[in-house]
């Protein structure tokens, strides 16, 4: 069973991933909606997926091409056979924060066996509205939660500028078999971020930038936090990001462990930190980094890395000093420094790490 919540604070644009599954269509218009760019059409959305729900054969729920505003809608199932949900249109976010609950979410899917969502059409979050709220601090308290199992993203672009705050492209946690595939993500925050309790995913090509990169972690904030296990990312390529590849666990830290952490065939051009491991990660200086973090790294590799960095440190593996590394291997880094002086980019390793750096 998957539980999937999906929070748009972005542009998301989806393109048909799957082969039409024949049967029943119900069309949002049969049900009300009206694509002026004034009437919410949830209601009329809610309605055409319940009689989709109630179908005894797999159908589709259409939403045409055209601009339709959407309030907050939660679409749950189960359901008696597989739906797709069909976006050609533009669906908008309503951008009145008195009309929606605190929580967060945007478009939810729940208790959902099978979902396919694919049409080629745009979530457009209105994001700069919620940017201003989170400025404000009143509104963004929750983050959206992703649960799910067995999930691919397929030639998704998710658009949200530089300078939007908070605004990560996909946050995975405790999720199993997740794919992410040509796709291409701009953001403000992280381009994937991949939390605790997640498993086998898998993030093949991908561009992502300007961001912050691809991100395991952070774990050891919080006790009991699950593993993170089995993450592979391959053939993907960085423009201008503050991070490329990092894990990062806090120092101080309750113990967690981040398992199996694969990064192969990867550019980088103008990446501030292309490779990192940081175990004393702590963004506002809250934290005792004196005391080492109880994260134990194992088996990470970083394979054919090629590209740019801009700035002189390209690699930088700081692990714990109380739980050393294990298990890193480093093959065929290739990265230069684009900055002015002549130097070439180079290291930077604690000699807890078992393994000698080498660009
Ligand atoms: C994942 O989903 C695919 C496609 O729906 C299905 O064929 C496969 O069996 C699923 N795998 C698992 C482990 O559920
Ligand atoms: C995800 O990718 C892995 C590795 O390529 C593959 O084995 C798995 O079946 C894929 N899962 C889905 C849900 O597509
Ligand atoms: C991602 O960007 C590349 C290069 O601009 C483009 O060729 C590709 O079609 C884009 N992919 C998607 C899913 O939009
Ligand atoms: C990804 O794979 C394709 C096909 O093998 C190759 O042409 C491309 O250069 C690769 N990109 C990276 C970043 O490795
Ligand atoms: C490279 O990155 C630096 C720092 O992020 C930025 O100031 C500079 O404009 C970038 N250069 C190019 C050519 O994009
Ligand atoms: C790490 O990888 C090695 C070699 O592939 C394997 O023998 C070992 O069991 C792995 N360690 C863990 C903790 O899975």
């Amino acid at each position: 069973m998957g539980n999937l919540k999906v929070l748009a604070m972005f542009l998301l644009l989806l393109v048909s991933i799957a082969k039409a599954h024949p049967g029943a269509v119900f069309d949002v218009h049969k049900y009300g909606a009206k694509d002026d760019g004034k009437s919410d059409i949830s209601k009329a959305l809610c309605s055409a997926f319940k009689e989709a729900c109630a179908c005894p054969t797999p159908s589709k729920v259409l939403i045409p091409k055209g601009t339709f505003m959407l309030a907050q809608v939660s679409l749950e199932g189960p359901y008696k056979a597989a739906v797709t949900i069909v976006v050609r249109g533009t669906l908008k976010a309503l951008t009145d924060p008195k009309k929606m609950k605190v929580d967060g979410s945007w478009v939810t899917f729940q208790r959902i066996d099978q979902l396919t969502l694919s049409g080629g059409g745009t979530f457009h979050s209105q994001g700069p509205k919620a940017w201003d709220t989170c400025g404000l601090k009143t509104y963004c308290k929750q983050l959206p939660i992703v649960s799910c199992n067995n999930l691919t993203f397929q030639r998704f672009t998710i658009s949200a500028p530089e300078h939007s705050i908070n605004t990560d492209g996909i946050h995975i946690g405790r999720s199993n078999e997740i794919n992410i595939t040509d796709s291409n993500i701009t953001t403000g925050d992280d381009c994937v971020s991949i939390g605790d309790g997640s498993q086998q995913i898998t993030i093949t090509k991908v561009t992502c930038g300007p961001g912050h990169g691809i991100s395991v972690g952070s774990l050891g904030k919080y006790k009991n936090e699950e593993p993170i296990i089995g993450v592979t990312v391959r053939n993907c390529t960085f423009f201008n990001t503050m991070n490329g590849v990092r894990i990062k666990t806090w120092p101080n830290s309750f113990r967690g462990s981040i398992l199996d952490m694969h990064f192969e065939d990867i550019i980088m051009n103008n990446v501030s930190s292309p490779v990192i491991i940081d175990q004393v990660y702590c963004p506002h200086n809250k934290c005792n980094a004196k005391l080492p973090s109880l994260v134990r790294i194992s088996n990470v590799s970083f394979k054919n890395i090629r590209g740019t960095s801009s700035n002189p440190v390209a690699m930088k593996l700081a692990c714990s000093r109380g739980i050393p590394c294990q298990g890193v291997e480093i093959a065929d880094i290739d990265i230069g420094y684009t900055g002015k002086e002549a130097c070439a980019a180079v290291s930077e390793c604690n000699t807890d790490c078992d393994f000698n750096c080498k660009i």
